[in-house]
């Protein structure tokens, strides 16, 4: 079973955890499109959500399909979250923001109550950092900050997009960097990151996740932290 399929199945399988009357943080991505289909079609069949984007693609597509899209601040608190990533590792930490949402996606994850991330197989790994790490910066900081991250050893590479800066939503660029060969534990790493001045937020996620939901085949497998 090819890859597409394997979202799918994870995603619908993430959404049984879904229940009228809940505050949904809807991921961003090629699986969480799964997933926000299938709240769809459960708001179709008269369900009762209320759920916040971690993008603008995110709204775009909820709201075109009837979803009720409210902001953060209207929801306060999520009931659940489902998210896609780019790799999952066997302690339930992450690497995202292949598709430039990390910011959104790391906040609404941590007002979360539960978070669940669905992925295909080929997304489970035992080690982080075959994918480059994403990194959101300040554009006023990301000059200097490339210069820290490869005296850092990261080997940073800004995120284009066509001949441009690639730009988040929220205007500012990605730094993807290479974390393979890195000895720092990444909860040091991440911690370090973080102090560097203009640097808003990294792709780690590393104790968010309660409820991995791979597709292997036909079969969603559950993990739960
Ligand atoms: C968005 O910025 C990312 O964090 C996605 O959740 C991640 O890249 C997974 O995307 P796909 O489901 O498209 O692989």
């Amino acid at each position: 079973m090819n890859s597409v399929n394997e979202k799918k199945v994870a995603a619908l399988a993430a959404v049984k955890y879904v229940k009228s009357g809940m505050s949904v943080g809807l991921g961003t991505g090629s699986t969480a499109f799964f997933m926000i289909e299938a709240i769809g079609e459960m708001v179709k069949n008269g369900a009762v959500i209320k759920a916040v984007a971690t993008s603008n693609e995110t709204e775009k597509l909820a709201t075109k399909i009837g979803i009720d899209v409210i902001t953060l601040a209207e929801a306060k608190r999520l009931d659940v979250t489902i998210d896609g990533a780019d790799e999952v590792d066997d302690d339930f930490q992450l690497i995202k923001g292949g598709g430039g949402a990390l910011l959104r996606e790391k906040i609404v994850a941590h007002n979360s109550d539960m978070n669940i991330i669905i992925a295909d197989s080929s997304k489970s790994v035992s080690k982080l950092g075959k994918f480059k790490l994403p990194i959101e910066t300040i554009p006023f900081a990301t000059k200097l900050i490339k210069i820290e991250l490869e005296e850092m050893g990261l080997s940073p590479v800004q995120r284009l997009k066509g001949d441009a800066d690639y730009k988040t939503d929220e205007n500012n660029d990605i730094v993807d960097v290479d974390i393979w060969n890195t000895t720092v534990k990444l909860t040091d790493l991440e911690q370090k990151l973080k102090t560097i001045p203009g640097i808003v937020e990294t792709g780690l996620f590393l104790t968010t996740t309660n409820l991995v939901i791979i597709g292997k085949g036909e079969q969603a497998i559950e993990k739960r932290r």
